[in-house]
């Protein structure tokens, strides 16, 4: 028996929306509990100010904002959307999904939805599966949000933490296109450096001995480790996924990636020799590292700020805990509908 398919078609990004909250912390507020300087923040890291939620935004209040502005961008109704993949590492549930939460507030409860752990690499991971999903006909319009309210997870005390997380949401809608819209994606794992960036402890630790004195599980990092694995090895990726998108870097024009640290972005746009023509996202110095959620937050500022690259090359690359990694070359959505 042969099993029938369909002929693949091309996706590409429809539209992005951002959401930050509206409370600024700049580095002063931060730097007195961790024994630190705004000018050893901003040198180290180039965070100036970041956003952080309040107690009650959940994460998936501001999912659900980014997601909205995605959906009207792309002039579609909440209606059209017939999946939902939701990018984070910070919903305080393992089930149901933040994905399936997202749906009933939009009021589309019977799209496909649900979450994706890859950490600062979740958007990334979001938009490969949505492009093959639209390809293969499986889906026609995609929502990947990238959302975290890492200030739920993040030790105010902890000096090699406390001054880079920040909280916020992205989102795209991933639809049908004429053309290659999103080049095939380059991703992978080193996963024997697993312990560089973690959440600890586990929710068992609670479970077996509820008596004992356990903290609640934030993420700790050790900095040097993440910052020299970025630096040497995102470069590659980011090179071969230009190979895989057939382009070189003089006919790219913006360059999206993770917002874990000014200097690594510096770092990664030098070694692939990124000429000046190219954009490049510095969304971290006002808005922190978001981890999902930086890259559609990062592609949204820079659209604003530059409109004339809306339908113009970008290449993304995100990074993180695992360490996991994925990078890919797409076409930015064109100016928004509405
Ligand atoms: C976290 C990070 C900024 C720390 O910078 P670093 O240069 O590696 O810092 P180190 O831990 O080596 O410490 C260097 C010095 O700064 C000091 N220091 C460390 N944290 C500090 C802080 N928060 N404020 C002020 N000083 C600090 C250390 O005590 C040390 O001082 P010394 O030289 O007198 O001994 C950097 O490692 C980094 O950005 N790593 C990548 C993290 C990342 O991107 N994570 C997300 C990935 S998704």
């Amino acid at each position: 028996m042969t099993l029938q398919t369909t002929a693949p078609r091309n996706a590409r990004i429809l539209s992005v929306g951002g959401y930050r909250p509206p409370r600024v912390v700049p580095n002063s507020e931060i730097v007195d509990r961790i024994d630190s300087t705004d000018e050893w923040i901003q040198q180290r890291t180039g965070i100036m100010t970041r956003h952080i939620a309040s107690a009650d935004e959940s994460l998936v209040d501001m999912a659900e904002k980014a997601a909205r502005v995605a959906i009207t961008r792309a002039g579609l109704t909440p209606e059209d959307i017939d999946t939902v993949i939701f990018a984070t590492i910070t919903y305080p549930y393992q089930a149901p999904s933040a994905a399936t939460e997202v749906l009933t507030r939009l009021g589309n409860t019977h799209a496909a939805a649900f979450d994706l752990s890859a950490a600062c690499a979740g958007f990334c991971y979001g938009v490969a599966l949505a492009n093959d999903l639209v390809r293969n006909r499986t889906a026609n319009n995609v929502l990947v949000i990238g959302g975290e309210k890492l200030s739920d997870f993040t030790d105010p005390d902890d000096r090699a933490t406390a001054f880079i997380f920040a909280d916020g949401a992205g989102a795209v809608v991933i639809g049908a296109s004429e053309s290659v819209g999103i080049a095939p994606t380059v991703w992978g794992a080193n996963a024997e450096t697993r312990d560089a960036i973690t959440m600890q402890p586990s929710w068992i630790d609670y479970k077996q001995d509820p008596t004992a004195d356990i903290k609640w599980p934030d993420i700790s990092q050790q900095g040097q480790t993440v910052f020299r694995w970025a630096v040497y090895e995102m470069a590659p990726v980011g090179l071969k996924a230009l190979e895989a998108a057939g382009i070189t870097v003089d006919q790219l024009d913006a360059f999206i990636p993770h917002q874990a640290n000014e200097r690594i972005i510096d770092s990664l746009a030098k070694s692939m020799k990124l000429p000046d023509s190219v954009a490049i996202a510095r969304d971290i110095r006002t808005t922190g590292n978001t981890s999902a959620a930086s890259i559609p937050l990062a592609m949204d500022a820079l659209l604003t700020e530059h409109p004339e690259l809306h339908g113009k090359t970008a290449l993304l690359i995100g990074f993180g805990a695992g360490l996991v990694f994925a990078g890919q070359v797409v076409e930015l959505p064109p100016v928004p509908k509405k």
